[in-house]
C-alpha cells in the first residue's frame, strides 16, 4: 500500500501545531497502525528529520498509552482496540490518513501526538482504591460470598484502561465513562462499600476540577471505548453519588 499521511506536528504544549504531509510506500496489511509510524519514523531519522512523537508501551492493547485520532476516531476505524491494535488491512491502497492527538482541554498536548493524562491519574488518586489491613493473617479467598453476577460486572468495569478515547470521543469531552468504571469496580464489591461515599464524592470532584465537560448522554464514548465498557456504569456512578449526597 501507498499512503499519504497528515500528522499533527507540535513542538511542545506551547507550539501552535500543523498537519504535515508524508508518504509512506510498501505498508503491508498485517503491520499494526504502530509499525507502520514505526517506519516513517525510521525513514525520517535516516533523512535527518525529527521523528513523529507518541506514546505507545505494551503495544498489545493492555496499556492504553497509545492515544491517537485517526480519521476521526479515537484508535481509528475498527472496533473494540486500541491504535497498537489496529491493523493496517483497515486501509486502502491511495488512502489519505489524518493522524491527531486526543483532543480536550484536560489532555494538553506534550508533544506531536503524546498528550498529558495524568488528569487521570488524580481521579485515581481521589479515590481509586480500597484500604485494606495487611497485617496479620491472609483472609482465606472465599471468606467474602460474592454474587457471580457481581463479580461479572465488576471485573467487566475493571477492564477499563484508561486510554482516554472516551474522553476524546465525546464532544463535551467528558470522563464519565472511565470515572464510572473505576467507581463501579468497587461499587459492585463488599471490599469496595466501606469507603463508597468517599470515593465517589471525591472522584467526581476531582473529575469537575481538572476540566472535563458533562455527560449528555450521546453514548460516542461507548461506541468508541477499546474494552466495551457499558453506559450501565454511568448510572450506577449516578444512583451512587446521588445516595453518597443525601
Ligand atoms: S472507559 Fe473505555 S475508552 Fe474510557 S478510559 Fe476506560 S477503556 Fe478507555
Ligand atoms: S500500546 Fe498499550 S494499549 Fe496500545
Amino acid at each position: 500500500m501507498n499512503l499519504t499521511l497528515k500528522i499533527w506536528r507540535q513542538k511542545n504544549a506551547q507550539d501552535k501545531g500543523k498537519l504535515v504531509d508524508y508518504k509512506i510506500s510498501d505498508i503491508e496489511g498485517h503491520m499494526s497502525f504502530l509499525e507502520m509510524m514505526d517506519i516513517l519514523n525510521e525513514s525520517l531519522v535516516a533523512k535527518g528529520e525529527e521523528p513523529v512523537a507518541f506514546d505507545h508501551d505494551c503495544r498489545e492493547g493492555i496499556c492504553g498509552t497509545c492515544s491517537m485520532y485517526i480519521n476521526g476516531e479515537a484508535h481509528g476505524p475498527d472496533r473494540g482496540i486500541t491504535t497498537c491494535q489496529l491493523h493496517m488491512r483497515m486501509f486502502n491502497d491511495g488512502d489519505t490518513i489524518y493522524i491527531e492527538p486526543f483532543r480536550a482541554k484536560a489532555f494538553p498536548v506534550i508533544k506531536d501526538l503524546i498528550v498529558d493524562r495524568t488528569a487521570f491519574e488524580r481521579i485515581q488518586q481521589a479515590g481509586g482504591y480500597i484500604s485494606v489491613n495487611t497485617s496479620g493473617n491472609t483472609q482465606d479467598a472465599n471468606a467474602i460470598p460474592i454474587p457471580k453476577k457481581d463479580a461479572d460486572l465488576s471485573m467487566d468495569a475493571a477492564a477499563c484502561i484508561g486510554c482516554g478515547a472516551c474522553v476524546a470521543s465525546c464532544k463535551n469531552s467528558s470522563a464519565m465513562l472511565f470515572v464510572s468504571a473505576k467507581v463501579s469496580q468497587f461499587a459492585l464489591l463488599p471490599q469496595g462499600k466501606i469507603e463508597a461515599a468517599d470515593r465517589v464524592l471525591n472522584m467526581v470532584r476531582q473529575m469537575d476540577e481538572e476540566g472535563f465537560g458533562n455527560c449528555t448522554n450521546t453514548g460516542a464514548c461507548e461506541v468508541e471505548c477499546p474494552k466495551g465498557i457499558s453506559l450501565d456504569n454511568i448510572a450506577r456512578m449516578n444512583r451512587e453519588y446521588l445516595k453518597a449526597s443525601i
